[in-house]
């Protein structure tokens, strides 16, 4: 295709497969095991398949009036009570990722905030916080504030309460954060929003579904949920952890009091009433579908089956790099996301090595970046003994740049 070339004529579906087979090579092979957080690699042939299937089942219907398909309605309806008894929720949405969930709590807190008379609230961060806090503080006109990580990678609850004023609405915590996988002190942080009569969101869009079977694995987990006194909402996407595809995610809260804050309802115009609890207006019943079909289909043992390979592959994904000389963990990952550097090599030159030898890390500032899927048990070994190659061969930098989004070119 050239650019701004509109079709005169359609194209047969066997021309436009074949085109699109043709433009894939280049495209990354999340299937070789070799990617890291743009898919979570499931490696069960059969799960993938039952939701292709449901997928396509789902794909032409609008979720945008629930009451027209009472299949996508009850679907939707169960995902979130499957939701809030896995984290101790009182009620929520479904949303379309964890960047609408994040907006969905800070225009909630927002809102509320406005109806205590404050007029321009503030949102207190940690800059560990992932970029849709100020993206959704940006769109929404709502202060950020972001505080410096300590030393450990962690919130620092003393640097909330020192930043809390009376324009404070909401404090942010992660669980855990994506640069380092380390969660921060849910519980320190809760109790003084608490205290202040603020809210307390937990981002787990990462932990979500993955920390209450690590925790049953029995891996230290400190309190992240609501079973946190003072805990008001939280983010949790199903499209990572859950391990259903794209577009699917939960913004939960302790009580319907604050999720009314979220409800948007008009009928100033002649087409009736408009009335719909998230973000967009028509929805794909497919993400729907998927999230309901993963949850139902795993059921906590298939969860703690693919957590345990999960921890299996980041045990030797840790162990492994700190026994390479000169490389190691930053901070100390307390689930299954990773970042790794050094004090003596350039990690853009081994980044570039491991790039020429098909592996797709993610370059943050300051190191490497892991996100662990049950499939990179198959890879995890292959990947550290690449990983000590890299570290013996490299030469210089070729300048890779430390790139986490993408604006697409127009
Ligand atoms: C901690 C955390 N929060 C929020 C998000 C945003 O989620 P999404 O990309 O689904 O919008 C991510 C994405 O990786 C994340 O790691």
């Amino acid at each position: 295709m050239t650019d701004h070339v509109f079709p005169e004529s359609g194209v047969a579906s066997v021309d436009i497969l074949a085109e699109i087979a043709a433009m894939r090579p280049g495209d990354v092979d999340w299937r070789s095991g070799k990617a890291f957080s743009l898919v979570y690699d499931v490696d069960d042939a059969e799960h993938e398949a039952l939701l292709e299937k449901v997928a396509v089942e789902f794909i032409h219907e609008n979720a945008l009036n629930p009451f027209r398909y009472e299949t996508l309605l009850r679907m939707e309806t169960e995902v979130i009570s499957m939701a809030t008894a896995l984290v101790g929720a009182g009620c929520g949405s479904m949303s379309s990722g964890g960047t609408e969930s994040i907006f969905l709590a800070v225009m909630t807190a927002r809102e509320w905030a406005r109806a205590r008379g404050i007029a321009e609230p503030k949102v207190v961060t940690t800059n560990t916080a992932h970029p849709a806090f100020a993206k959704a503080c940006k769109y929404l006109d709502v202060e950020l504030v972001s505080l410096p990580h300590g030393e450990d990678g962690r919130a620092v609850p003393q640097r909330y309460e020192e930043a809390i004023d009376e324009r404070t609405a909401l404090l942010v915590v992660s669980s855990p954060c994506y640069p380092f996988g380390v969660i921060d002190p849910v519980e320190e942080v809760a109790a003084i929003a608490h205290e202040r009569d603020l809210l307390c969101h937990v981002d787990a869009c990462l932990g979500g579904w993955i920390l209450p079977w690590w925790e049953r694995l029995g891996e230290p987990v400190p309190p992240w949920d609501f079973r946190v006194q003072g805990v008001t909402s939280m983010s949790a996407d199903i499209h990572k952890y859950g391990y259903t595809f794209k577009g699917a995610s939960v913004v939960l809260y302790r009580d319907r009091e604050l999720l009314q804050h979220q409800i948007f309802m008009f009928d100033a115009w002649p087409g009736g009433l408009y009335a719909s609890s998230t973000a967009a207006g028509t929805r794909s019943g497919a993400p729907i579908a998927g999230a309901w079909t993963a949850i139902r289909h795993l059921g906590a043992d298939g969860y703690m089956r693919l957590t345990a390979r999960v921890l299996d592959a980041t045990r030797r994904f840790i162990a492994g790099i700190n026994a390479i000389d000169g490389l190691h963990t930053v901070h100390e990952p307390q689930m299954s996301v990773i970042a790794f550097g050094s004090d003596v090599y350039d990690m853009d030159a081994i980044c570039d090595v491991m790039d020429d030898r098909g592996w797709n890390l993610d370059r943050q500032n300051g190191g490497l970046h892991l996100m662990v899927s049950p499939g990179h048990d198959r890879i995890a070994d292959a990947f550290i003994a690449d990983l000590a190659l890299a570290v013996e061969t490299h030469g210089e930098a070729r300048g890779g740049e430390h790139v986490y989004g993408g604006v697409v070119p127009s």
